[in-house]
This record gives C-alpha cells, sequence and structure tokens, in this order.
C-alpha cells in the first residue's frame, strides 16, 4: 500500500510561553488599540469591506474610503444591488480594483445563496470571490469568534522575531508554516481581538525598520529580542522588480471635451475610463504613434500638439512610464466601443486609475489658458 505523504506538524518552541504572551498583549491591545471605524461593532459585512480595503493599503488611507464607503453601501445587499461604477467610482484612488469588483460579485453571491448573511465557517466564505485565507480568517475571528488565524505580511513578521524563524516569508509553505503555530496561541474566546492585537503590534511596536522593542508589551516572550537579532528578521526573498512599460497618452481635445475610453473588463485596471494609450514601440516619433492610432482605431483625424507632461505609476509587477500630448481635434466620430467626448466636468462621474487623474488635474490646471 502506498500511503499519501503525511504534512508537517508544526509546534510552538517549547520555551515560548503561548498562554502567558496572550494574556500581555491582550491586556496591551484593550488599553492602547486604535479606534478604527471598523471596530465600532463586529457587523461581519463591516469587517469584511474593512479588510478587503486594508489589503495592500495603509490603515490611514483607508479610513476616509471607509467611511464613505458605508455610508453609501451600508449593507449586503446595498452592495449587491449597486451599478457596478458607482462602486468603483468609491473606492476610486484606492488602488487595485480588482478588490471591489471581486467584493461587489461575492456581494451578490452572499445575497443568492446565504440570503444576505455572510457565512461563518471557513469552507463557504473561502468560496467567495476574493476571499482568500488571510480575508477568511479576519473575519471568521473578528465577526463571528472563529478560533482561525490571519496571517499577513506583518503577522509573518511579528511571528518571525517572536519565534525566531528565519523561513523565507515569500514563499508559500511560510505561511502554511505560520497559520500552524499562530492557530496554537489563539486564547480560547479572544480570537478576533487576538489576532488585531498581532496586527496592532505589527503597526504600532514591532516596525518592519526599528523594532521598538523598549516599549514592546511581549518584550518578554520575544526569542529574537532575547538573541539581539530582531532586526535581521523576517527573512524576505527578493521580489522581482516591476518591469518598465513606455506608454504615449493622447489627450484628445474638441472644443471644452476630452476623449476618453473604457478600458477592458478583464485585467488590469479593468473598466476604468483613461485616455486613449498606446504602448511605445520606438520605432517612431511619439505624436506619429499616436496620430496612427487615433486614425485606425478611434477613426479621428487630429492635429500634432504638444507635449503635456510625463506621469509614472508603479503596480506590483509593472512600472508605467508615460508621456503624454494634447491633440487637436479635426474630424470624425468616435468608432471605437466605450470610447466618449465629455466635458472635465462631465469626467468626474467617470472613475479613472490615480496615473490618469494626474493628467486631469493638469488639463484642468491649464484649461484656462487653452
Ligand atoms: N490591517 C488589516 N486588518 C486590520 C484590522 N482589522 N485592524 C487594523 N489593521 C488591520
Amino acid at each position: 500500500m502506498t500511503r499519501k505523504k503525511q504534512p508537517t506538524i508544526y509546534t510552538l518552541p517549547d520555551e515560548f510561553q503561548a498562554f502567558d504572551f496572550a494574556q500581555d498583549l491582550l491586556y496591551w491591545y484593550d488599553a492602547q488599540k486604535r479606534d478604527l471605524p471598523w471596530r465600532i461593532n463586529r457587523d461581519p459585512y463591516r469587517v469584511w469591506v474593512s479588510e478587503i480595503m486594508l489589503q495592500q493599503t495603509r490603515v490611514e488611507t483607508v479610513k476616509p474610503y471607509y467611511q464613505n464607503f458605508m455610508q453609501k453601501f451600508p449593507t449586503v445587499e446595498a452592495l449587491a444591488t449597486a451599478p457596478e461604477e458607482e462602486v468603483l467610482k468609491a473606492w476610486e484612488g484606492l488602488g487595485y480594483y480588482s478588490r471591489a469588483r471581486n467584493l461587489q460579485a461575492a456581494a451578490r453571491e452572499v445575497t443568492v445563496s446565504y440570503g444576505g448573511v455572510v457565512p461563518d465557517t471557513p469552507e463557504e466564505i473561502s468560496k467567495l470571490k476574493g476571499v482568500g485565507p488571510y480575508t477568511a480568517g479576519a473575519i471568521l475571528s473578528i465577526a463571528y469568534e472563529v478560533p482561525v488565524p490571519a496571517v499577513d505580511g506583518n503577522v509573518m513578521r511579528v511571528f518571525s522575531r517572536l519565534l525566531l524563524m528565519d523561513d523565507d516569508i515569500a514563499k508559500p509553505a511560510t505561511r502554511i508554516k505560520m497559520e500552524q503555530l499562530v492557530k496554537q496561541t489563539i486564547p480560547i474566546g479572544r480570537a478576533g481581538d487576538f489576532n488585531q492585537a498581532i496586527m496592532e503590534l505589527g503597526a504600532l511596536v514591532c516596525l518592519p525598520k526599528n523594532p521598538q522593542c523598549l516599549t514592546c508589551p511581549v518584550f518578554d516572550y520575544c526569542l529574537a529580542r532575547r538573541e539581539g537579532v530582531q532586526d535581521t528578521l523576517p527573512v524576505k526573498g527578493k521580489a522581482k522588480p516591476p518591469r518598465p512599460v513606455q506608454l504615449l497618452t493622447a489627450v484628445v481635445k474638441r472644443g471644452n471635451q476630452y476623449l476618453i475610453q473604457k478600458r477592458p473588463e478583464q485585467g488590469l485596471l479593468a473598466s476604468l475610463w483613461e485616455f486613449p494609450m498606446v504602448e511605445d514601440a520606438g520605432t517612431k516619433d511619439d505624436e506619429e504613434q499616436l496620430l496612427r492610432l487615433l486614425e485606425k482605431e478611434y477613426g479621428l483625424q487630429v492635429d500634432l500638439g504638444d507635449y503635456l507632461m510625463n506621469v509614472q505609476h508603479t503596480f506590483s509587477h509593472l512600472h508605467w512610464n508615460v508621456d503624454v500630448y494634447v491633440m487637436q481635434h479635426i474630424s470624425g466620430e468616435p468608432l471605437k466601443e466605450n470610447a466618449v467626448f465629455v466635458t472635465s466636468e462631465e469626467m468626474s462621474q467617470y472613475t479613472f486609475p490615480v496615473l490618469h487623474n494626474k493628467i486631469i488635474a493638469e488639463i484642468t490646471a491649464k484649461e484656462e489658458k487653452w
């Protein structure tokens, strides 16, 4: 008989006093936790929205977006039935827009399959779009007190130090190991507070650079601090640097209107609006490439214009370097689907990526002179 390979079971180091650690950490958390808008109650929908917004985004950035979003979409049903454009508009500037689209798709799923109640089991909640192991753990523990871990990069940093672990936190296997270890430290009845206390420690004390060990409430338990190696942890393999992409953009002006178009429904910045863009082939001069794009794809004749600006944006895997030109419309109506001329005032009803909002700001500033 062949046996399946059994997964490794990891246990806490003997010298780590998990029970006392959790008590001291919670004592500190109860006294010092920040007043954050998603902490006013444990409504699973509110927790869910906060956890999605907080992925890859800082607490201070999220706060105003969260308040506005909860006002516009206070319930799962409100989000499920809202037009996608409105949801994207409320997300504008937060980045990673697939989070917003997935959140809405999942809200629809919760409405249809679970009567509007966010599910409270790992199996069901993990099936929702955009809900990975971290988010599932955060919602289940904070909203429902299910004793499961919520391990993100910050939690891995804290635990690498607490338990003196030199595993590479960029590796998926390390997360699995961490989840097992964190689970063994969760105190009965306070899973949500415990997970949030670890996050709080990571945000306020156990900082990536210069951890504040002298004011740390769990100083006595930290195995890395005992060895004096807290500054060398966590170990993190280098991610690939973002690939540089050279792009050209045309701001096509017709009277007081500008040509904008909607991006495809799939892929990077899906469904957001932008000024026409093309990857710089580097073979011809910039304006020539834009003239061809506008003629071939949009059916528009334009006059050569002026260089407006350079804008850049870094995504996790790409770095866009964009040269922007203003071109005067001569003739033709936009042939391309989802391409329209709008005034700068009308643009505020559309959702643009941050980079294109910088172009809009420049146009608005210059408009009076044109
Ligand atoms: N980061 C992710 N989730 C958080 C939470 N619930 N509170 C504070 N920071 C967080």
